[in-house]
């Protein structure tokens, strides 16, 4: 699958983000990219698109919300004027994510007891539990896929049951994420609009239910949840249920797979973290740092000058945070993974109003997956037969992994 645009040819004038080899090589492209002497690239395609690669530039743009909008956060050929049916500001389709200020404040702290570490924290056990199991499914094979056995599952099965959808729908979910995040360009597709009507229809069926019999879930507390005073719109809650749907699920499964595939191809690490365990809340930082999967966009407000280049109204801008984290001016020694980095103010959860509000919840998963893979497999490798594939889009991780078990306990 590449995008509606073709393969690329030239990542220096021409660079398209959704091409599958992007993510697959993605820091040699940066390489690429800089060397051509050009620290924020430019592009023709999705209607003309900017990567900026510095932390700088990044930083700067994520808290400049007066020149760079959030009314839609994942690139496309549409504009979100020329999308049929978007639900317009200040709410957007996925509030607080597609909100900008004043509205964006009171969206943001309605959600944020909801994942705060006194809710979060007690969920450990149940993901401890549910790691054990996916790795009891395995059995006693050789080989073994450590992301579609392992690293998917976990996020899914944890927000479904937070926000008091079925689990069962687990694979649907995985879908629907993929549909948003995966085939970039690709809006006008029929397939595609089919499938979203139904991830619409499906969310909205939930919620009515939710309204006739509430529970002690997030969907329900959304509902129950008030802004200045008025219960929040029909719109906004199913917008917030399918921003914690999709931004809960590949974001972490990605996070899992990367820091898996780190410690598949670094012996001496996971050799380190197996004889030291207290060592992984460490570890996990550096991988977000190195390794940070998300990737969100903004669309110039109207047309402006930025760091010497001219920036037209409704251009697309990617905030490509793992690149940030992967700057010299930033951090020394930046393209090292080094699990005894003690400074580490990594930018994989964003900069700026929109940080990830799901942070703890994100850190836990990522503690929990790592720590219990590393007990139960204290020696595994990557199968040399398989490749390892690489998700396409804006959220990067590995989507197979296939591994070779060298010991279990
Ligand atoms: C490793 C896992 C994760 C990473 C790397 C990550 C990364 C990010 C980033 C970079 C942003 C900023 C987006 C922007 O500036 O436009 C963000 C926002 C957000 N994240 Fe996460 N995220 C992760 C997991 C989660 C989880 C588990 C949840 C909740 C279930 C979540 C919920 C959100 C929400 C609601 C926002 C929007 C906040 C706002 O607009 O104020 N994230 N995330």
């Amino acid at each position: 699958m590449t995008t509606v645009y073709g393969p690329v040819t030239d990542w220096a004038t021409d660079f398209d983000h959704g091409d599958p080899e992007y993510n697959k090589n993605i820091h040699q492209i940066w390489e690429t990219l800089k060397a051509s002497g050009c620290p924020i690239a430019h592009t023709e395609r999705y209607g003309g698109t900017w990567l900026p690669l510095t932390h700088e530039m990044v930083h700067e743009i994520a808290y400049d919300t007066d020149h760079f909008t959030s009314r839609n956060v994942v690139v496309g050929q549409l504009k979100p004027s020329q999308v049929e049916g978007a639900i317009p500001a200040p709410i957007g389709g996925a509030p607080p994510i597609t909100s900008d200020p004043p509205f964006h404040a009171g969206a943001r702290r309605l959600l944020l007891p909801a994942f705060s570490p006194k809710k979060i924290d007690p969920l450990r056990s149940k993901m401890e539990k549910m790691c054990n199991d996916l790795i009891d499914k395995m059995g006693d094979r050789e080989h073994v896929d450590a992301a579609l056995e392992y690293s998917q599952h976990i996020p899914v099965l944890i927000i479904a049951e937070m926000l008091g959808l079925p689990l069962e729908d687990a694979d649907k979910f995985r879908g629907w994420v993929n549909l948003v995040l995966g085939n970039i360009g690709d809006e006008r597709n029929e397939d595609r609009m089919a499938q979203f009507m139904e991830f619409d229809a499906y969310l909205h069926k939930h919620i009515a239910d939710h309204v006739e019999n509430p529970r002690d879930d997030l969907i329900s507390f959304l509902l129950d949840s008030e802004m200045d005073g008025h219960k929040l719109l029909p719109e906004h809650v199913q917008g917030t249920v399918l921003l914690i749907l999709i931004a809960g699920i590949d974001t972490t499964w990605s996070g899992i797979g990367s820091s898996l595939w780190h410690l598949a191809t670094n012996a001496v690490d996971r050799r380190r973290l197996v004889e030291n365990p207290e060592m992984i809340p460490q570890a996990v930082e550096e991988f977000l740092r190195a390794y940070a999967p998300v990737t969100m966009a903004r669309l110039v407000r109207e047309d402006v000058e930025f760091h010497g280049v001219q920036m037209k109204e409704e251009d697309w801008v990617l905030l490509p945070f793992p690149a940030a984290n992967r700057d010299e001016a930033q951090f020394e020694n930046a393209d090292t993974v080094d699990i005894d980095r003690e400074e580490n103010r990594h930018a994989a959860f964003g900069l700026g109003i929109h940080r990830c509000i799901g942070s703890n919840l994100a850190r836990l998963e990522l503690n929990v997956a790592v720590e219990t893979f590393l007990k139960r497999f204290p020696d595994f490798e990557l199968n040399g037969s398989e490749e390892v594939t690489w998700s396409t889009g804006q959220v990067r991780g590995p989507r197979t992994l296939p591994f070779r078990v060298l010991s279990r306990s």
